[in-house]
């Protein structure tokens, strides 16, 4: 059985939660394909060029905790820009949509460049102030010293930056589902993917 969900947003929206529990609902693989830019972001970050650090990615680069940091995800935003960047990462992430046994996948472009074939596509996003203030306080609960005035501004150069550019920016494919969780807890975010997924899965759209 092929299924892919594809799932896309801006940073901070809850695309990451709601990835995984809709992965474990369905009993479907995940890969939150942000790993592979931030993965590149790194590398870059100890002086590697981008596209080579792209393709000499492995899988044990996924698993570097220092990922998670947030000058790693401008390094991922920055990188994110360069289309033969983006050209490396393109076959495995295809790769693991269409492979057996069905497939999450979350980030920016996954329902309309890396898999516009996808059986089902979401769209997860929130206020800018909103996202910024979960962001916040999941820094601050790590005890990283930022301030919120220097998140919110982080998050909307990040938005300008995945919007903004001429290579697969970040937008809703036209058949994606809207979820806005600024109001919305996580699992109440949860419950309205499932239900737009299962919609799609019954072939009732
Ligand atoms: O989802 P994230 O915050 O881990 O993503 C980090 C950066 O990677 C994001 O700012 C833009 C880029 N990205 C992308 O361009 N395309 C994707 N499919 C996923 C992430």
């Amino acid at each position: 059985m092929i299924f892919t969900i594809a799932i896309d947003g801006p940073a901070a929206a809850g695309k990451g939660t709601v990835s995984r529990a809709v992965a474990e609902h369905f009993g479907f693989r995940h890969l939150d394909t942000g790993l592979l830019y931030r993965a590149v972001g790194a590398r870059t970050l100890r002086g590697e060029d981008p596209l080579a650090a792209a393709e000499a990615l492995s899988p044990e680069d996924l698993l570097d905790p220092g990922l998670r940091g947030q000058d790693v995800a401008a390094a991922a935003s920055r990188v994110a820009v360069l289309p033969a960047v983006r050209a490396a990462l393109v076959g495995f992430q295809r790769g693991f949509a269409r492979s057996e046994g069905g497939a999450v996948l979350d980030g920016r472009d996954i329902g309309t460049v890396i898999c516009p074939e996808a059986e089902a596509k979401l769209y997860v996003t929130a206020s800018p102030e909103i996202r910024a203030e979960r962001r916040f306080a999941e820094l601050a609960a790590r005890g990283v010293e930022v301030t919120r005035a220097e998140v919110l501004e982080d998050v909307l150069a990040r938005d300008a930056r995945d919007m903004g550019r001429a290579e697969a920016p970040l937008c809703a494919a036209e058949d994606a589902v809207l979820i806005d969780t600024s109001e919305l807890s996580a699992a109440d975010a949860t419950r309205a993917a499932i239900a737009a997924i299962e919609t799609r899965r019954t072939g009732r759209v």
